[in-house]
């Protein structure tokens, strides 16, 4: 079976989606699934492409036991191709994917993160850019519920062999 394939997606690439994409392929790696699923991450903007990540999003998944890797880049079309799940922040971000060339051929394949919350309060995962500590904090704990049932959907729907 093809491995699958996921793109987070936020608007600088420097904070949500990164620790989305590492908190993902720690969780894949525990699950020993890593064969079957690959994962990267983007921005809509291109204000940080071939950042790191930002400084507290990486002492904040150290402080939660992960470990990032990343250097910032923009979503592209051909992003809308290649991947099987592209997986939104926030409504900003799902709606700029959307606008791409061609979208309505693969509007199938983009969601919000936290339609995948078991306890979602909103829609979006919230922008930690402007914030503090708790706010990055606040922003792992969704990203870790979502992701876990993420895995969960893709384990059940799409990772059969
Ligand atoms: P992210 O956060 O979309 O979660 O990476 C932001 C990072 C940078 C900016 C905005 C949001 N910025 O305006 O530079």
């Amino acid at each position: 079976m093809a491995r699958k394939k996921v793109l987070f997606v936020c608007l600088g690439n420097i904070c949500r989606s990164p620790l989305a994409e590492a908190i993902f392929k720690t969780r894949i790696s525990e699950k020993k699934l890593i064969h079957l699923v690959d994962a990267d991450s983007c921005g809509t903007a291109n204000y940080h492409v071939g950042d790191l990540p930002d400084k507290r999003t990486i002492a904040n998944a150290r402080k939660n036991g992960i470990v990032i890797s990343h250097r910032g880049r923009q979503i592209s079309q051909q992003d809308l191709v290649y991947y099987d799940f592209i997986v939104a922040m926030d409504q900003s971000n799902y709606q700029n994917i959307l606008r791409l060339e061609s979208s309505e051929i693969y509007a199938h394949k983009v969601a919000l993160m936290r339609s995948f919350d078991s306890v979602r309060d909103r829609d979006d995962v919230p922008d930690p850019y402007y914030g503090d500590e708790q706010n990055f904090q606040e922003v792992f704990e969704i990203l870790d519920r979502s992701i876990n049932s993420f895995i969960r959907f893709l384990e059940s729907e799409h990772l059969k062999v």
